[in-house]
């Protein structure tokens, strides 16, 4: 067991181990679950390609900061701002802030899918038409969801509890590959449906006449949570990897799988949803409702036994991540608060209990609202639309303005040992235009938020990042 007095850095027992932890932290709900609905909600094909262009410019620009901030100082998220610069402890506490705010509705949705591994296994699929119906009423039971989303958080704690190496190495080695393949053999499925053509053309034909600053602002959400930056956990991944890999690949890599994996669950979501007739715009539920329907259609084993996969894959595609959000509470209560890591791992999940269950209960209506937003929409909002993108847009001012550029240089080619090409864009884009970029973004966002309804709660996640800031200056 791990003890709280000097030890050497738990790191990575291999590359190929790091880069499949990261990218299994990146590949999760966000790709499958949120991505397709997201895309529906927001128009689709322009909202695809303005999340792209985030992914490419301000996705890979941030994991690569992240990683080296972490590679740099040795620290996880808290520790990596506070030993460079006390005043700056800020972005690390909002960080931790935004990790936890995903902690409590993640695990949730985690439930569900393993839920539907169960469901399906006893029959679902036999009643395809009722899917939708199957849907809304187990996710507004006060009891059932709650049952699963505690089974999903115990396999969570069993697996953080055995520590980096052991644990969550092995899961992505495995599990990943595994869900690759089934959403290959789910998109071939649906493409060959009647009607199919239709969704492609939603997916990939962008009509900017659906854009406007709740779109832009979404897409941009949705690259730094589908990348689990802004986090800090691919600061404390970072401080976990050894010093002679190579920082610019592993995060092109990691951005690569993430992106491929995102756009494959659209494939493979979008031409059968038009072949069905499921609307776009269908919510929350898209995956859990259109799945079940598709392999129903497929018939007999093969359909039964896929949809099964599927879900299994879904389940183990969200453990991988929700381990290593669970994983930046953890070593930070670890590092900073000295506890022991069972203690951590005690704490932070208990503190994911609480909030995971009034965010399931406010699924069905029950329990407080602010701004008549429920628990589950406060935290996904707040996150998502806000935090995220404030955050990072903190770790660039910090690195492009507070960190040295040299030790920057330095941490990203290993000391001139793997040369980086675009060193200085890298830098210009950190230090001036994606700062800029998403001030702009998170603005105009918050600014139309006030029409949708949504804008009191925006704005108050931006009073409290003020505020965090303000107050720990004079910690
Ligand atoms: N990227 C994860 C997903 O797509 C979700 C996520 C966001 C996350 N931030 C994170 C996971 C931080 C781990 C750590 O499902």
């Amino acid at each position: 067991m791990a003890t709280t007095q000097p030890k050497p850095r738990d790191s990575w027992g291999s590359k190929l181990g790091f880069v499949m932890a990261a990218a299994g932290s990146a590949v999760g709900l966000g790709n499958i679950w949120k991505f397709p609905y997201t895309a529906g909600e927001s128009g689709g094909g322009a909202f695809v390609l303005i999340y792209l262009f985030f992914v490419v410019f301000i996705g890979f620009s941030v994991m690569l900061t992240e990683f080296a901030i972490g590679r740099h100082t040795q620290k996880s998220a808290v520790g990596a701002f506070k030993s460079t610069d006390r005043r700056w402890t800020f972005v690390g506490l909002i960080s931790l802030v935004s990790g936890l705010l995903i902690m409590g509705f993640y695990p949730v949705v985690g439930g569900w899918s393993i839920a539907y591994v169960y469901k399906i296994a006893t029959g679902l699929i036999d009643a395809p038409a009722t899917a939708g119906d199957t849907f809304t009423s187990f996710i507004s039971n006060p009891i059932e969801p709650i049952i699963w989303m505690t089974m999903y958080l115990l396999l969570n704690i069993l697996i953080v509890i055995k520590g980096i190496s052991g644990g969550i190495e092995k899961a992505g080695k495995i599990l990943m590959p595994t869900l690759f393949i089934i959403l290959i053999i789910v998109s071939v499925k649906g493409l060959s449906l009647p009607g199919s053509g239709a969704g492609l053309g939603f997916l990939f034909t962008p009509d900017f006449s659906k854009v406007d600053s709740n779109v832009v602002l979404a897409a941009l959400g949705q690259a730094f949570f589908s990348l689990s930056l802004a986090t800090g956990c691919m600061v404390t991944y970072g401080s976990y990897l050894k010093k002679k890999e190579s920082l610019v690949q592993t995060t092109g890599m990691v951005i690569a799988m993430d992106s491929g994996v995102a756009l494959l669950a659209g494939i493979a979501m979008f031409p059968a949803m038009f072949a069905l007739g499921v609307e776009p715009a269908a919510g929350p539920g898209l995956v859990f409702v259109v799945i079940p329907q598709l392999f129903a259609q497929m018939g007999g084993t093969i359909g039964f036994g896929l949809a099964l996969l599927f879900f299994i894959g879904l389940s183990v595609a969200a453990l991988t991540s929700s381990v290593s959000l669970l994983e930046v509470a953890v070593s930070y209560l670890i590092d900073e608060k000295g506890l022991t890591r069972m203690k951590a791992v005690v704490v932070s999940s208990l503190t994911m209990v609480v909030m995971c269950v009034f965010a399931s209960l406010s699924l069905g209506g029950i329990g407080p609202t602010l701004f008549d937003t429920g628990v589950f929409d406060i935290f996904d909002l707040l996150t998502d639309k806000i935090f995220l993108s404030v955050c990072g847009m903190f770790i660039c001012i910090f690195a492009g303005w507070r960190m040295n550029k040299e030790d920057l240089r330095n941490e990203i080619t290993n000391y001139g040992k793997v040369p980086f090409r675009f060193f200085e864009l890298w830098y210009t884009l950190v230090k001036y235009v994606i700062p800029f970029a998403i001030a702009l973004v998170a603005f105009m966002g918050v600014k139309a938020g006030f029409d949708s309804g949504k804008g009191e709660i925006m704005a108050l996640g931006v009073a409290f990042i003020g505020l965090t800031a303000f107050v720990s200056k004079k910690l």
